[in-house]
């Protein structure tokens, strides 16, 4: 017994892990067990062999059942301790950098802009920046001889030698895009459209391509107070300024009828622009009601439906909300006016979570 006692004992202090371990166990406790065996053979004893052997017998088994516990819990232990060191973590280390990009005053406003409008359920629409001189001027009651087309600086892409269709032009503002949406999804409708246009312009406010935002609302009793309604609130939201204020000035657009040009109150104190405060005004978009002719090259009836049109400059809404003086940094490229100017990536303006973080 004591050979038997001995055996076990330095096996289980021997055992390199569980599975070892119970092994060990079934060998010596388990039902075909060495010590279960002797403990079977206690029958066949006479009694008194048995009341000296029985005591035994089950001390023993006591003393095996106990080493494996206690073994078993020391290898799960040393298994914990094992997991720990190999999964050490320096949480003094320094946190992921920043990303190094940022995001161009130009996307961003962009973003902001859509943000706002989306929240009054205009919908984005695009056009293709290459755009037929129909859709960029006839359509939109710029016939060829009117002198809008002059103004416009306009792009003309070249034609193949002997093809004598009208060529093709660089867009020379959103305003076509007006046309495609009504063209796609007849009205009543409600859109924005963000995009590049170009002009052959180059100064300190123009540059050749610049961004610009239509924005178009047609249904069967949309008027200029709606039209007023929604600038006044775009502003107010995207100056995030309260006492924002407009000035509506009677102007001329062939595609509009009235047309309106809109003036934000401001001030250039110490050459820093104020917006909302002082007495100056400044542009900042042209608008109208939809010409009629308008209406019906997009394919909607002027007698059933009616609505409002705008647009306004994205890099110059820009420049005025983040005091950028110059236009033509925007294309640069200049890694130090974009790490300046640009925003931070992870930052995405919302209405409830700010425009500009
Ligand atoms: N397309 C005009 C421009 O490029 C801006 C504009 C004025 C758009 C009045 C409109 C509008 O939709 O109604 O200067």
């Amino acid at each position: 017994m004591d050979d038997l006692r001995q055996k076990y004992l330095d096996a289980i202090a021997a055992a390199a892990n569980e599975a070892g371990l119970e092994e060990l166990r079934v060998a010596a406790v388990g039902k075909k067990g060495e010590i279960s065996l002797k403990m079977r053979e206690l029958g066949k004893m006479s009694p008194e062999e048995r009341q000296v052997m029985g005591p035994k017998l089950n001390a023993l088994k006591d003393e095996i059942n106990s080493a494996l516990a206690l073994k078993k819990e020391a290898l799960a232990d040393a298994a914990l301790n094992e997991r720990l060191e190999a999964e050490w973590l320096d949480v003094t280390l320094p946190g992921r950098p920043r990303p190094r990009g940022t995001v161009h005053p130009v996307s961003q406003v962009t973003e902001e802009i859509t943000a706002i409008f989306a929240d009054m359920g205009f919908a984005v629409a695009e056009g293709p920046q290459i755009e037929s001189d129909w859709f960029n001027f006839d359509a939109l009651n710029i016939p060829p001889e009117h002198p809008a087309r002059q103004e416009h600086d306009t792009f003309f892409m070249s034609r193949a030698a002997g093809d004598d269709r009208p060529p093709h032009v660089l867009r020379t503002h959103t305003s076509p895009v007006q046309i495609r949406a009504m063209r796609a999804q007849g009205a009543p409708i409600r859109v924005i459209a963000p995009g590049r246009v170009y002009r052959c312009d180059y100064d300190q406010t123009h540059t050749p391509m610049f961004h610009q935002v239509e924005g178009l609302a047609i249904d069967r009793d949309i008027s200029m107070a709606n039209l007023k309604w929604v600038l006044e609130e775009f502003c107010r939201a995207f100056f995030e300024v309260e006492g924002v204020e407009l000035r509506f000035r009677a102007s001329h657009f062939p595609f509009t009828e009235p047309s309106a040009e809109v003036d934000i109150r401001c001030s250039w104190a110490d050459g820093t622009l104020k917006i909302g405060e002082g007495d100056d005004w400044m542009e900042i978009l042209g608008s109208g009601m939809v010409h009629p002719k308008v209406l019906t090259a997009g394919g909607i009836d002027p007698d059933q439906w009616q609505g409002f049109a705008f647009g306004m400059g994205i890099d110059r809404l820009a420049m005025l909300k983040y005091g950028i003086p110059d236009l033509r940094a925007f294309f640069d490229s200049d890694l130090r006016w974009l790490r300046h100017y640009g925003f931070s990536a992870l930052d995405m303006p919302t209405l409830h979570g700010g425009l500009s973080g």
